[in-house]
């Protein structure tokens, strides 16, 4: 296993009743406060108006960035960067999913630079290190970027979509009520699930030669959790206790408690960030689509044990088999959570994605050399891949 190091300063705040401490963390920061949100879900809801009363009751200053596009570009964290630098905004207040959070994140770190875009920062791969303060009010268990040290920009110009890093964007402190989740609709539930499922299998196995039970097992019991309650969710969507076991599995599956000592890999993530820049798709849906067919291609003799071992440890398959006939039952199980548990679509062609851009989304893919994991993936393995899903 590797030298790590684990520092996540992210105040987590969860449960049903924390709403209500949200002004004074803000208050730590200032007054004005830039609040940045999606579609339209929270006003449905009501959570707009819960937190415009909470703010103005707390003689706050409330800002709006309205409008954010599930898979967020540029030009829309600029704007927000433009509002912060024209009225002094003191912190970045996201309110929804993955979505509204990363584009917080994009506004926070370009709000600090002269020319107030985020681009630059993004695709230079500055580590950021210097941002307004973002705090997070999560509507939806998937992304773990109420968690983490990453929101993902894409630029529709260039069809690049790209992770912005930094300690600055780890969001200062996180609101988690997974009541707030409970108004998702059945496929942003489906989704988010294998979002989660998809980060840790992604670095599951990574720790080399030895094994890190620790970290081995968290993986697991995280990965089996999403697996129990995803279902239940889709059937009882006022359901507590799933609604509660995903939203913390997936702050859990990227505030990288659960990567510790192994290798950082995102083979599939790095895969569907293409398929999303160049097509638009639901980043969780790209995943359940590719995650099996990538199993099914990394599948040899040195791959067999560590999938098989996923199939016994998360999805009860049989002991004692040979690896390869177990790995291949566990990627059926994989494929049965994604395609029949979750109802998601299994192919890209549903989406009418042929392999016109298979080759260009495979470069760009690699652009940083071979994707590493539990196997390394070529340009042309990559392709392959994007084949196998059609
Ligand atoms: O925009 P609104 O109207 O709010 O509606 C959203 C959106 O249409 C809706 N929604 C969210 N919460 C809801 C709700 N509808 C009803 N009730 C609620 N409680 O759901 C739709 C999807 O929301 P979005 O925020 O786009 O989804 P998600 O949380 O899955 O975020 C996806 C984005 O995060 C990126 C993805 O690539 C994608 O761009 N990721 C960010 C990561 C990170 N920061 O570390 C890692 C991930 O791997 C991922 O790449
Ligand atoms: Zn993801």
């Amino acid at each position: 296993m590797n030298d790590f190091i684990f520092h996540n300063p992210d105040k987590v705040y969860f449960g049903k009743d924390q709403l209500r401490r949200l002004p004074e963390e803000l208050a730590a920061f200032g007054t004005k406060v830039l609040m940045v949100y999606g579609g339209g879900s929270i006003k449905r809801s009501g959570l707009y108006d819960e937190m415009r009363g909470l703010l103005e009751g707390a003689g706050m200053q409330m800002f709006e960035l309205a409008g954010v596009e599930p898979n967020p570009r540029h030009t829309t964290a600029n704007r927000g960067a433009a509002l912060c630098k024209e009225n002094g905004i003191d912190v970045v207040l996201a309110v929804g999913g993955g979505s509204a959070i990363d584009c917080a994140k994009g506004v926070a770190a370009a709000a600090k630079t002269e020319d107030g875009d985020v681009w630059p920062l993004v695709a230079g791969g500055v580590w950021v290190t210097d941002a307004l303060p973002v705090v997070a009010v999560l509507t939806n268990a998937a992304t773990g970027s109420e968690m983490d040290a990453w929101g993902v920009i894409t630029n529709w110009e260039t069809n690049e979509k790209i992770g912005l890093g930094g300690s600055a964007l780890i969001p200062r402190a996180a609101f988690e009520n997974p009541e707030l989740s409970y108004t998702l609709p059945p496929y942003q539930t489906a989704c988010g699930a294998f979002d989660i499922f998809n980060h840790v299998l992604d670095n599951y196995y990574l720790a080399g030669e030895a094994t890190f039970d620790v970290v081995m097992e968290m993986q697991e019991a995280v990965m089996r959790a999403v697996v129990k309650w995803a279902p239940v969710a889709l059937a009882e969507p006022e359901n507590y206790e799933a609604r509660a076991n995903l939203m913390w599995a997936s702050s859990l599956a990227l505030n990288t408690i659960l990567d510790a000592g192994t290798v950082h890999a995102c083979a599939c993530h790095a895969m569907e960030h293409e398929l999303s820049a160049y097509y638009d798709i639901t980043h969780g849906h790209g995943l359940a689509i590719l995650t099996p067919r990538w199993l099914e291609y990394i599948l040899n003799e040195q791959t067999a044990p560590a999938i098989y071992r996923l199939g016994t440890a998360v999805f009860g398959v049989e002991e004692g088999l040979a690896p390869e006939e177990g790995a291949r039952k566990a990627i059926e199980c994989v494929s049965g959570f994604a395609f029949n548990t979750l109802g998601l679509e299994s192919t890209l062609s549903h989406f009418g994605i042929d392999d016109a851009h298979f080759e260009d989304m495979a470069k760009h893919a690699c652009a940083d050399g071979e994707i590493p994991g539990l196997r390394s993936l070529s340009v042309d393995d990559v392709v392959n891949i994007f084949k196998m899903c059609r």
